[in-house]
């Protein structure tokens, strides 16, 4: 395993997030659901609005049969409607191409309405332990200050560069924890201002902050 995958694996056992409801338990389904609120709204917002959720529909297959009025019932208030109906839609898919359950590949999942590439990997990771890399807002801030990556990571050939990094990261086992931990560490130590160096279990092999160039990473969009 890297040294960073420990470090963060570490710190993750004492300081990360354990009682999130979709880690207890933790199904293909919970976790999906999870991710698909999370990809625009705090955890704070998405607890009670995922608890009421899966009480009312509880699994895939219910999810599939619900009317859409009802779907778009339990995501009121977190709004991204869009993300409501593609989890519909993603359900009914489901249900005709994969017996009724998330499909456990990469191409699969991103065939999904509404699965990036990311979603798909924190599914993978976090529901089934399989070795996945995810990369959203957080963990490209977090990769691009550890490697000193010039660019605004939206551009292709950035995002590239941090993707293949993400890759070579990768623990070879407690693949869901590494997902979560990178998360929170990128939530509450490495955030976009007044990032936490001093209490970072990573600080010693991040290339912006042997720079003194934390502040200026990752690259702004261009304006
Ligand atoms: N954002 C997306 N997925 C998340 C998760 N599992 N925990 C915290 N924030 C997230």
């Amino acid at each position: 395993m890297t040294a960073y995958a420990a470090r963060l694996l570490a710190w993750f056992d004492v300081h990360g997030r354990h009682d999130l409801p979709w880690q207890h338990p933790r199904t293909p389904y919970r976790v999906w659901l999870s991710e698909i609120m999370l990809q625009q709204t705090q955890v704070r917002v998405v607890v009670p609005y995922f608890e009421r959720f899966v009480t009312a529909l509880p699994d895939l297959r219910a999810l599939a049969a619900a009317p859409q009025d009802e779907v778009l019932a339990l995501w009121s208030g977190l709004g991204y409607y869009a993300r409501a109906r593609n989890l519909h839609a993603a359900a009914k898919r489901c249900v005709d191409l994969h017996d009724g359950d998330l499909p456990r590949n990469l191409e699969a999942l991103v065939a999904l309405p509404g699965v990036g590439r990311s979603t798909a990997a924190a599914i993978l990771s976090q529901a089934w332990g399989e070795p996945a890399a995810i990369l959203d807002g957080n963990v490209k801030r977090v990769l691009a200050r550890r490697h000193a990556v010039d660019g605004w990571p939206g551009l292709p050939k950035v995002e590239a560069a941090l993707w293949a990094i993400a890759d070579t990261l990768l623990p070879p086992a407690r693949l869901a924890d590494y997902t979560q931990a990178q998360m929170d560490f990128g939530a509450t130590l490495c955030t976009r201002h007044a990032p936490a160096c001093l209490l970072c279990p990573v600080a010693d092999d991040c290339a912006a902050f042997a720079q003194g160039r934390v502040d200026e990473l990752p690259t702004p969009r261009p304006s």
